[in-house]
């Protein structure tokens, strides 16, 4: 039977087949890679750590190299050709062009540089901490140095027409520009810094007081994350909840998809919010199809979009009056003394309390980002080389002051606070203000065909919501680049027009602007 298959097949589809048994090789390789990730960050005894790492270098060295391998006997460059001459179907072509993106990008890096980064960065990484113990930039700073040049130096091994810092970005968010990015955040910034200097005019501004409450038990602190995680669809037959100090997503396939939240003993919202984060990220790959693994259509578009699904959950759903209506009476039960009958408002007030922070990871809506702007302007100029390393910590404390009309009072909580650029990622501080605003563009859309909404998430029922997000969004794969998408969804461009409307429109009624 298998046979008769293969032979009415077309020459294409043939080679397509082989490719993607290939590709569905290398896609069990990393899950295997994965899940030692998941391991190291929800199970490792102490001692494990610098076993666990060289274990993970050796997997990758080995899954970089059987990528390269997938054109050994030249089955990609033959379907590339294919592709060029519009010979493949729509989903062929699609397995081709990204594979074929991300081979390009692989054999352009020689090994020798990737080995060389990969050591900079895991002794950047230990400097950093250092560095920031000691809130000393000096310390840090021959190190991001280095790894400044090894990135120029990546770049331009990749290659560019405009500026190195777009190859970078490209790896995050295949397609954005350093250009279109800048144009974004420009208009963003600009209506940022206004709402914020309106809230904060308000007179409501002093009086609204952040959550707080007296200690509440961990096992239901952990039981109201489950129960969120299942009222907004969770499948925990294809999934699992676990405990990490830094919460993540992690899938190995769309029938293992996993995350894990942190408890803090005084403060439910933080345990709550983190946990809808994460689950807005494993809804989108536990809506992924499960036919295309190990293929581009079964992989998740970019950074962005990705973030557009958590934030979307976390922001837009999960701070709003109709979200609460429902969940608020099961806090009441749950915690009787900590959260009052009655007290819907001022909590609803006090989740979406606007207040500048020296940290971007503790910023409200209004504000965040604006710390991604800083992070953004700032990496942009190191990778260009428009602006010295010695001198970051002093743009960054004049653009915090500039932006958020606040003082940092050392290196710590200033420029040391993320532990991105001493990782190496340099064009992933973007991403995170993309997914804010591909995530209010496509709410607008769900609002527009799904009638009544906030009704039905007032009544907790956050189905034909989720309904919508997998047929509009999460079944695609990657069969639509991310601004193909975003037009093909709300048909029109990514701007930061819906995400402004909607700030203004919500805090202009929180804070009676
Ligand atoms: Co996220």
């Amino acid at each position: 039977m298998a046979c008769d298959i293969l032979y009415l097949m077309k020459p294409a589809s043939k080679q397509i087949a082989t490719l993607r048994n290939r590709l569905v090789e290398l896609a069990h390789l990393q899950s295997a890679n994965a899940l030692l990730q998941w391991d190291m960050a929800v199970n490792l005894p102490p001692k494990a750590g610098s076993h666990r790492a060289e274990t993970l270098s050796h997997l990758s060295t080995l899954v970089h190299n059987h990528f390269l391998a997938i054109d050994s006997d030249n089955l990609l460059t033959k379907l590339k050709h294919k592709l060029d001459k519009k010979e493949l179907t729509p989903r062929e072509a699609v397995i081709v062009s990204e594979t074929w993106r991300q081979f390009d990008r692989a054999r352009k890096l020689p090994s020798s540089f990737i080995r060389e980064q990969t050591l900079i960065i895991a002794e950047t990484h230990r400097v950093w901490e250092a560095a920031r113990a000691q809130s000393s930039f000096k310390l840090f700073q021959p190190n991001l140095e280095k790894i400044i040049d090894l990135k120029r130096k990546e770049a331009r091994f990749i290659g560019f027409t405009k500026t190195p810092y777009d190859p970078l970005l490209d790896m995050f968010e295949p397609g954005m520009k350093t250009e279109e990015t800048a144009m974004l955040f420009h208009d963003l910034k600009g209506s940022l810094i206004a709402l914020l200097k309106r809230i904060q005019k308000s007179k409501l501004y002093k009086t609204v007081k952040p959550v707080q409450h007296a200690k509440l038990p961990r096992e239901d602190q952990k039981q109201f994350s489950r129960t969120l995680a299942q009222k907004l669809g969770f499948d925990f037959s294809a999934g699992l909840i676990g405990e990490s100090t830094h919460p993540f997503m992690i899938s190995f396939h769309p029938h293992d998809t996993r995350l894990t939240t942190r408890y803090l003993d005084t403060n439910i919202t933080y345990s709550a919010f983190s946990t809808i984060h994460e689950v807005g990220h494993a809804l989108y790959e536990q809506g992924i199809k499960a036919e295309h693994f190990g293929t581009p259509l079964g992989e998740a578009i970019s950074t962005g979009i990705h973030e557009s699904q958590s934030r979307m959950w976390e922001n837009i759903i999960g701070k709003s009056l109709p979200f609460w209506q429902h969940f608020y009476p099961e806090l009441t039960k749950m915690f009787p003394v900590a959260f009052k009958k009655g007290g819907l408002p001022e909590f609803h007030r006090s989740i979406n309390r606007v207040a500048p922070t020296l940290i971007r990871t503790e910023a409200d809506e209004v504000t965040y980002n604006l710390h991604i702007i800083i992070r953004f302007e700032i990496e942009r100029d190191l990778i260009e080389g428009t602006i010295a390393v010695g001198d970051v910590p002093k743009i960054w404390n004049e653009k915090i002051k500039e932006y958020l009309s606040i003082t940092v009072p050392n290196d710590t909580l200033g420029v040391l606070q993320d532990v991105h650029w001493g990782d190496g990622l340099f064009g992933y501080f973007p991403t995170y203000a993309f997914g804010n605003l591909y995530a209010a563009q496509f709410y607008n859309a769900a609002r527009r065909s799904i009638p009544r909404l906030h009704s039905l998430i007032q009544k907790g029922n956050f189905t034909p919501l989720l309904t919508w997000l997998r047929s509009n969004i999460h079944v695609h794969g990657k069969f639509y680049s991310a601004g193909g998408l975003i037009r093909e969804v709300t048909g029109k461009e990514l701007s930061s027009g819906d995400y402004i409307d909607y700030l203004t429109e919500k805090y202009t009624k929180l804070y009676r602007l």
